[in-house]
């Protein structure tokens, strides 16, 4: 199968998987027993290889049970440490943060959702005339699950610095793959997801800046400096650090390769088919594309090319079996025509020059059969 689903998930490094055997195996001892050294350094490792990640420091990483977990963690964590009222959101974040921010709605917080502009960026003045007094949190997620666009983290940090309001960013689909420097894009909460840059599945983390206070979410044995109790996930902890240390080093040359790539299938779609880039041109994740066809069905598309044996996506993966126009596009103002015909094509380390030349062959047959 030709994989083009990255943003869904990613397959897990070989390297990874040899780098958890150990804690499967041998070091399966409770990291918080005095005798368990060889967890309690693992874990420590792969806290460090994560911050890495971040350009920061071991101690501002918690682990958590994936970015779900991250986000919720942020903004209900954030809003109940303030004794906050009020919430600032985007109207494209994954439903993570749609989802936890609906759920502080119903609870009696006052959510404000920024729609973004046709390129899928927001405006940082619209984040700004959103904050009140009593904002909690501002969540804006660094680049979007669909359209891989990246969003103006800097400019909004500046913002919530002014305004002294906790920013909190959803760096899920970017970690890995871009350059993260939490101190530069002036951000207190930083959301990330193993699973999305060749690490395990179930495992994540939240980075929290010093002095930025949160209540936990889930209460027990106060693991994770009180703000995720359970016992560590070492195996998953030890291949995400692994994860992370793998995607530091190679992350500029397969960055540039992957932006290559992809520029060369998006250019073969719209010169080849009538498709059109969704989102911005160039401020976007590399390896993704989002292209809309107009008069076709996303979902019809997708079957199609997986009769091929691609595997692509017609939005995020939790919808992939509903056939209604991806949220995102629409809050994007995308005509309904176009954003009904989505397809997100994303790219991967394993992805090669062979395998776009393959959809390249494909993409008669592909559209033939999704028009029948
Ligand atoms: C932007 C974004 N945030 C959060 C998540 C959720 O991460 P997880 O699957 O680890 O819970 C995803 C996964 O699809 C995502 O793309």
């Amino acid at each position: 199968m030709i994989y083009l689903d990255h943003a869904a998930t990613t397959e897990p490094h070989e390297e990874v998987i040899a780098a958890m055997q150990p804690s499967l195996e041998d070091h399966y001892c409770n990291p918080s027993a005095i005798y368990a050294t060889a967890e309690a350094d693992a874990v420590h490792n792969a806290r460090t290889a994560v911050a890495d990640l971040l350009s920061t420091s071991a101690r501002n990483i918690v682990f958590t049970g994936g970015g779900s977990e991250a986000d919720n963690l942020a903004l209900k964590g954030a809003v109940d440490a303030a004794d906050g009222q009020h919430v600032v959101t985007t109207t494209i974040e994954h439903s993570a943060v749609v989802e936890t921010a609906n759920w502080l709605g119903d609870h009696g917080i006052d959510v404000t959702r920024v729609t973004p502009g046709r390129d899928g960026r927001v405006d940082p003045a619209d984040v700004a005339a959103a904050i009140q007094p009593d904002t909690a949190v501002v969540s804006v997620m660094h680049a979007n699950n669909e359209t891989g666009v990246i969003q103006p983290l800097e400019a909004i940090g500046e913002i919530t610095d002014e305004h002294d309001v906790v920013f909190h960013s959803d760096t899920v689909q970017s970690a890995g793959k871009i350059p993260i420097d939490v101190d530069a894009l002036g951000l207190d909460l930083a959301s990330l997801s193993a699973h999305k840059f060749y690490g395990p599945k179930g495992v994540g983390a939240l980075y929290v800046r010093d002095g930025i206070e949160l209540e936990p979410i889930i209460h027990g044995g106060g693991q994770e400096r009180g703000l995720r109790s359970g016992t560590e996930n070492v195996p998953g902890i030890v291949g995400m650090g692994k994860a992370a240390e793998l995607a530091v080093e190679d992350l500029a040359e397969r960055r540039e390769r992957l932006a290559e790539l992809r520029d060369e299938l998006v250019a073969t779609l719209q010169t080849e088919t009538d498709a059109t880039l969704v989102g911005h041109p160039d401020r976007r994740l590399p390896g993704y594309a989002m292209m809309g066809f107009p008069e076709l069905s996303g979902a019809d598309l997708v079957q199609a090319f997986a009769d091929r044996d691609i595997a692509v996506s017609s939005g995020s993966a939790c919808h992939s079996n509903d056939r209604s126009p991806s949220r995102v596009l629409m809050e994007m103002g995308i005509d309904t025509n176009l954003a009904f015909g989505a397809v997100r094509f994303s790219l991967g380390r394993n992805t090669a020059r062979e395998d776009i030349q393959y959809v390249k062959d494909q993409l008669g047959h592909v559209l033939e059969e999704a028009r029948r």
